[in-house]
């Protein structure tokens, strides 16, 4: 045999040997370890980076990384990879960073030379300005290696952190995610959960029943229907891994790549933009609901909605769309859930995503039908005072186009609050059916003229009256329109056409906030 051709065979032969290796290690041991990731409905980490990433696009680092432990046995259990698979590729032809967590490999849980690994693609894609994808399946850290695995994590915490606000951050949730774990996710800007095969807790069912004697599963402490629905710790709950990695994907269609980029742009046709069917919308009773979706959906780009947070504080619908092709994050109250009414979560909800889209350049449309703060000891004497003005403040320091249309109700500081002028909106549209003021027209009667109605001879009658006065003169937008508040009264049908004028002369606006090191927001 040629020198040359025993050179190849032996490298070959070493290649093969490795890649053996690594599909046994990185796989947890082969084929019986796949059955069993498999045989619980989830994928693995590898099958899990194939379906997010485009064809060939995958580029992995660390590959033949393992860990430096020694105790407890580890020094003779080596997994090239440490559970964990990490490196960049592109999802639709834009580049990502990826971890892909492997329960197969110790539980999924996190080493000094997983965090490591992790931490290095971070740090890669801060610099290079690409979005982080996690995909977590783990039993948290690695109880073996102690204080060293907790570093790893903090190592992994402060990196999320940096990057808030310079890269989108996105979090999966494909098996267990538990103990100080879940804090990395809840940095990130979305999570996504599995439902049945995935939860979050800080403390797991048994430690929460030796503690407050509850008895409680996991699904129940902190599955994707608890989390989606209860805490809203979860943005998006996926019927299974497939779908969850598609919504992945959509999601990052609306984002730009970092802080100083712009969303993409899908090409778009000026076409006839008057949209009938929003004349019918609003009922002709006030107090009547009606879904404030059909008014999004009814003005943004045919199918473009992609609604974020669905089952968490449905008071508030948030999302992103698009208009003539631009992408815009929406915020709207909804009357068909306690009246749209603002409460604690429904504040924070809406607070979190405007930050959101303001840190990533997405212009922000609000819809507005609000008949105020929810009243109550509840809401109270848990903060809806500090929790309200989050949303108050998120709003005052956005710097993105703003533009609102009040639908209908805009009651006091509910007014002020959602997206209004006087707290830096550029553009305010009101439909005919709107109502700006302090508050509903009975409200407000039976306060200013309770002692005319108190001492009429009828008092119903007298107080019927003072409702339709106070009605005429503030309940519609005219007033709001006259002081400027209001930059035009809008038929219904001409929404999406003044919204597409309207953001095309916003998009080169420039707005600077006052020199500081930080806000402080009400936290
Ligand atoms: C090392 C672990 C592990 C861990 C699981 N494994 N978790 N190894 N460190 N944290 C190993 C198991 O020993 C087992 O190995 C394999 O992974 C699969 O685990 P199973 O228990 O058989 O799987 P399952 O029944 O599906 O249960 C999964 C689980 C459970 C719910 C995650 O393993 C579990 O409760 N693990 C511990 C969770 C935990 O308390 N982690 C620490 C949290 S504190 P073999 O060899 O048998 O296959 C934390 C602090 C972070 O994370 C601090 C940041 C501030």
């Amino acid at each position: 045999m040629e020198k040359r051709e025993l050179t190849d065979a032996i490298l070959q032969q070493k290649f093969d040997e490795l890649e053996r290796k690594n599909k046994e290690s990185l796989l947890g041991g082969g084929e019986k370890r796949i059955d069993q990731q498999h045989a619980k409905g989830k994928l693995t980490a590898r099958e899990r980076l194939q379906l997010l990433l485009d064809e060939d696009s995958f580029q992995e680092l660390g590959k033949f990384v393992t860990h430096r432990a020694k105790d407890f046995g580890l020094d003779k259990e080596h997994y090239l990879g440490d559970g964990v698979v990490t490196g960049y590729g592109t999802v639709n032809g834009r580049l990502v960073y990826v971890f892909s967590q492997d329960f197969t490999v110790f539980g999924g849980s996190l080493s000094e030379t997983h965090a490591e690994k992790i931490v290095k693609i971070m740090e890669l894609a801060m610099k290079n300005g690409a979005p982080v994808i996690g995909l977590n399946d783990s039993g948290g850290a690695r109880i073996q290696e102690g204080v060293v695995s907790l570093g790893g994590y903090a190592d992994i915490f402060y990196r999320n952190t940096l990057a808030s606000g310079v890269i989108p951050q996105i979090s999966a949730i494909m098996g267990p995610c538990a103990g100080g774990a879940v804090y990395s996710p809840a940095i990130t800007d979305f999570v996504f959960m599995v439902e049945n095969t995935s939860f979050m807790f800080v403390t797991g069912p048994n430690v929460v029943k030796t503690v407050t004697h509850e008895d409680v599963t996991s699904e129940e402490l902190g599955g994707a229907q608890t989390h989606s629905t209860k805490s809203g710790v979860t943005h998006f709950a996926c019927a299974n891994e497939v779908e969850c990695i598609n919504q992945i994907k959509t999601l990052l269609s609306y984002l730009p790549q970092n802080c100083e980029d712009d969303a993409p742009r899908l090409s778009y046709a000026p076409a006839n933009e008057k949209r009938e069917a929003l004349n019918t919308i609003i009922p002709s009773n006030p107090n009547q609901p009606y879904d404030m979706r059909e008014v999004i959906t009814g003005t943004v780009d045919e199918g473009s909605f992609f609604e974020a947070h669905k089952n968490f504080a449905e008071n508030i619908v948030v999302g992103f769309a698009r208009l003539a092709g631009r992408s815009i994050g929406i915020v709207g109250n909804q009357p068909a859930a306690l009246a749209g009414v603002l409460d604690i979560d429904a504040s924070v909800k809406g607070a979190r995503f405007v930050r959101f889209c303001d840190s990533f350049n997405i212009p922000l449309l609000v819809f507005e039908d609000v008949p105020g703060f929810l009243p109550g000891t509840d809401q109270e004497w848990n903060g809806i005072i500090t929790n309200g003005a989050k949303l108050l403040y998120a709003f005052s320091e956005a710097t993105v186009p703003r533009v609102t249309v009040i639908t209908r109700k805009a009651y006091g500081g509910a007014y002020d609050v959602m997206n209004s002028k006087h707290i830096g909106a550029d553009m305010n549209y009101a439909w005919p059916t709107a109502e700006i003021a302090v508050m509903g027209a009975k409200g407000a009667a039976e306060i200013i003229f309770r002692k005319e109605i108190a001492e009429a001879a009828d008092p119903q009658a007298k107080l019927n009256e003072k409702v339709e006065e106070y009605t005429r003169k503030f309940a519609t937008p005219y007033r709001a329109a006259h002081r400027g508040y209001i930059d035009e009264v809008i038929y219904p049908d001409q929404t999406r056409e003044k919204l597409i004028r309207a953001f095309a002369m916003l998009e080169n606006k420039v707005a600077t906030l006052p020199k500081k090191k930080h806000g402080n927001i009400p936290l």
